[in-house]
């Protein structure tokens, strides 16, 4: 018989595109849906994006190219880090992947043998318990509930750390829009210090869409001499308006950016030319899009809290980043709307979805099954009615 490896068992199709079919299907189906689902950003990069592009395709040069990275794109890349406080690093530390999960995907490669311990905070990304699935690592959870604002304390970290290979922290957080302040960050910068042998990836994809002016903050401007072992991700995917593009980069030390390096030529080979013409410019170009971008979800995260809150008994950290709001709806968990029972928030999300054509992500899909996440980069007439519809249908529980 034909069988497909034992790690085919284990991989596991993203909960948070099950979600976003269903409510392609409904829509297909010529209901009206709107969909809080999905964690697009909704925008397109600005025109000298697409400049860009019609230049490349005039010189194409139809070869293979570098498994790092093309220079001027490490160049751009390295310059935006610098914009964003991470200094000292050359095109040595640097490498491209096809967005930033195919970042998290080799750096799990690279780092981790099977039965070797990679340890997160909960709630988290979906895909990072499936990528330690894949490696054969062993997911170590960190419980960071609403009652401890969805962030991890010094002492949990101190306490998590040792027998742990890889430390991987998100911050900004997908799903809970949580950002760590300058504070919190050198808190943690230093029980890291204290753990030599740990790792630490740090999934920054988000950094730019900080609000409030609490600002983007990280462990090595905290603690340099975490430099050696500390990884940075980074995407073009959200900040630009990117998704479909599939830029991501790694900043790290110089032997695991080399293992990014050797990973790729053996995989992509290289970033094709007209995607890297398109970085070069999203990066070193005008900024407004992303400036203004993140002025409007910045707005419409208070629009969302607002709704929420408004909620009896739905308790929900307030998020300073990303475009995700991650409420506790735990509340209403053992009533019914309409005579279905709502046992769970999976229960939830599906009788939302089916009487108010409102599609969300059941917390569960991120470890934390008290919750459901919404994903509000629709368009603002889309998000005030989805919010209202969905302040409707929890006043119809009973
Ligand atoms: C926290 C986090 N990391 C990584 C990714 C992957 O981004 P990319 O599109 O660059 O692969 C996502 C995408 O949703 C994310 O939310």
């Amino acid at each position: 018989m034909l069988t497909l490896a034992a790690r085919m068992s284990r991989a596991k199709p993203s909960a948070i595109m099950i979600v976003a079919d269903k409510a392609k299907q409904l829509k297909a189906a010529g209901r009206d849906i709107i969909s809080f689902s999905i964690g697009v950003p909704n925008f397109l990069p600005g025109p000298h994006v697409y400049d860009a592009v019609r230049e490349a395709l005039t010189k194409d040069s139809g070869q293979y190219g570098s498994n790092r990275g093309d220079n001027a794109l490490l160049d751009a890349f390295l310059k935006h880090m610098e914009e964003g406080g991470l200094t000292g690093y050359s095109r040595n530390n640097i490498a491209v992947a096809i967005g930033a999960k195919h970042v998290l995907y080799n750096l799990a490669e690279a780092l981790l043998d099977p039965g070797d311990t990679i340890a997160f905070a909960v709630p988290y990304w979906t895909t990072y318990v499936d990528i330690a699935d894949i490696v054969e690592a062993k997911a170590k959870l960190l419980p960071c509930p609403a009652s401890q604002n969805y962030k991890l304390t010094p002492a949990q970290l101190d306490a998590a750390l040792p027998g742990v290979k890889v430390f991987l922290f998100n911050n900004p957080c997908n799903p809970t829009g949580m950002v760590y302040t300058k504070d919190e960050i050198a808190a943690l910068a230093d029980v890291l210090v204290k753990h030599p042998d740990t790792w630490v990836i740090c999934d920054d994809i988000y950094n730019r869409m900080v609000f409030d002016g609490v600002g983007y903050h990280n462990f090595v401007q905290a603690r340099p001499e975490l430099r050696d072992r500390v990884i940075h991700v980074d995407s073009l995917s959200k900040t630009y308006g990117m998704p479909g593009w599939r830029v991501g980069f790694v900043a790290a030390p110089e032997k695991a950016a080399q293992a990014i390096v050797t990973l790729n030529s053996n995989h992509i080979t290289n970033l094709p030319e007209i995607v890297t013409a398109a970085a070069i410019a999203a990066l070193s170009g005008p900024q407004d899009v992303p400036k203004q971008k993140c002025a409007e979800f910045q707005a419409k995260r208070d629009q969302v809290l607002a709704a929420v809150t408004s909620i009896p008994g739905v308790v929900c950290p307030r998020p300073e980043g990303a475009f995700y709001v991650f409420p506790d709806i735990s509340v209403a968990f053992g009533k019914s709307h309409n005579g279905t029972k709502i046992a769970n928030d999976v229960d939830l999300c599906n009788t939302l979805l089916e009487s108010k054509g409102v599609a969300c992500v059941p917390g569960s899909a991120f470890g934390e099954p008290k919750a459901l996440r919404i994903s509000y980069t629709c368009p603002t007439n889309q998000l005030a009615e989805g919010l209202r519809r969905f302040v409707e249908f929890f006043a119809e529980l009973k």
